[in-house]
């Protein structure tokens, strides 16, 4: 634990697991919930012991319902662009933070906890999950990077039906639009999320890292920017013991034993 109150925070061989946890308030996102996230991804992100992050919900019933509807109501036009910047910022460090994150969808993803969702690297579901951008039936658009990230997830197309409409999705249909990487029964949502996290555990740290900043960097650039850019990184892992010891390790037909360096 890490003194946070609304959101739980351990470590466990190599895999950090983030609860958010308000379950009366169906994890709804407050300032105080946003902050903590922050503060526990910051953590996640400075513990070498730490491979991969897991984001889930308390409860049986919600990952995310959104951002605190009571808490929003109140903004002025000034307060809301701050909070939404505040709140992009957030997301922004996790999806930057260097190491793969996996959302455990354990329940409702609506607003901010779709964009949330969004913001890491994989995201696997319960069959009984429902993904949604609802905004608009507040007055409001989603203003936690979901206008942007969804639409480059699954095209404007579906993006735009999604949030114009504000209805809800079920995890069969954001499997089947690409908004999911995995589907599963609710009893095996974290074994399912800890076993992709272990599969990933066992790859290259520094190339893992490289490969997270080519592909984010590169859907924010042209092709050819993009392609100049995987191979500078590419060159990169060629000056790594990583690499040395991967490709040693595949000719001497053993697992390699990849040190991050
Ligand atoms: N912000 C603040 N409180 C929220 C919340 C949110 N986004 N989502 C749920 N809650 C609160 C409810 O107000 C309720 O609190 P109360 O018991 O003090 O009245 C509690 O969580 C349980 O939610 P409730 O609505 O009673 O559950 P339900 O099963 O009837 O409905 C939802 C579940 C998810 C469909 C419904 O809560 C909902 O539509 N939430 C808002 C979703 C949304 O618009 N998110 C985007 C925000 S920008």
């Amino acid at each position: 634990m890490n003194g946070s109150t609304r959101v739980l925070y351990g470590t466990k061989n190599g895999i950090a697991r983030i609860t958010i946890s308000r379950p009366e308030k169906l994890n709804a996102l407050d300032r105080q919930t946003v902050q903590e996230i922050d503060r526990v991804v910051a953590s996640a992100g400075q513990d070498p012991s730490v491979g991969v992050l897991i984001i889930t919900g308390a409860g049986e019933k919600a990952f995310v319902a959104g951002a605190d509807i009571g808490e929003l109501a109140s903004q002025t036009p000034v307060e809301g662009t701050a909070y939404a910047r505040a709140g992009q910022a957030v997301l922004d460090r996790l999806e930057r933070l260097g190491k793969p994150s996996i959302a455990a969808i354990n329940g409702y993803a609506l607003g901010g906890g779709l964009e949330l969702a969004m913001a890491c690297t994989l995201r696997v579901a319960a069959e009984s999950a429902k993904l949604g951008q609802p905004e608009v039936a507040l007055g409001i658009i989603p203003g936690y990077g979901g206008t942007q990230r969804l639409a480059r997830l699954v095209g404007a197309g579906r993006a735009l039906e999604m949030i114009l409409t504000g209805e809800p999705i079920d995890a069969r249909e954001a499997l089947r639009i690409g908004l999911l990487n995995r589907v599963v029964p609710a009893a095996e949502l974290l074994p399912a999320a800890e076993a992709l996290a272990r599969t990933i555990l066992t790859r290259g740290p520094v190339a893992l890292r490289y490969a997270l900043q080519a592909v984010h960097e590169g859907l924010q650039t042209t092709l050819n920017e993009g392609l100049s850019m995987e191979a500078a990184l590419f060159g990169l892992c060629c000056a790594t013991e990583d690499m040395r010891e991967g490709t040693r390790a595949f000719v001497e037909k053993r697992k390699p034993a990849f040190k991050g360096r």
